[in-house]
């Protein structure tokens, strides 16, 4: 190996290293949809709704939902969904500013 390709190999590896080390600590986007997929469960959401093979099929399933509507969409919807939309049946849920975040960043995560 050349001295220069060497260079290149060992700069190349620290990088990588620097990236997994990055990897152990996940970055708030990643516990906030975590925290958002349990309160799913935990809110009675899969009551309603499938996210794929998950859940019962009341309401629209909601699998590929981040790829319909924006984020600030969906955390309007969960706040209040009557006021998105006049006729909306579901019912507005009593959630907490923090689980609208949580909710709203795993809706988002489901492309
Ligand atoms: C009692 C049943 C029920 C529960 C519980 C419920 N939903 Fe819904 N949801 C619906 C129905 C029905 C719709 C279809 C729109 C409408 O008519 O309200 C809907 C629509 C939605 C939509 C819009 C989907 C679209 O494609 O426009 C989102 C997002 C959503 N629900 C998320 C949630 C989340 C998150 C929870 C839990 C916090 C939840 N829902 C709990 C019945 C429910």
């Amino acid at each position: 190996m050349r001295p220069r390709t060497l260079a290149l190999t060992l700069a190349l590896l620290g990088a990588g290293l620097a990236a997994a080390g990055a990897a152990q600590e996940p970055p708030p986007n990643v516990k906030r949809i975590a925290e958002g997929r349990k309160l799913f469960i935990e809110s009675g959401c899969h009551g309603c709704h499938t996210v794929g093979a998950m859940g019962t099929p009341i309401g629209p399933d909601l699998a590929h939902l981040g790829g319909k509507y924006p984020p600030d969409y969906l955390r309007r919807w969960l706040r209040d969904p009557a006021e998105q939309r006049p006729r909306a049946h579901m019912p507005k849920l009593e959630l907490s500013e923090d689980q609208v975040q949580s909710l709203g960043a795993y809706l988002s995560s489901l492309r």
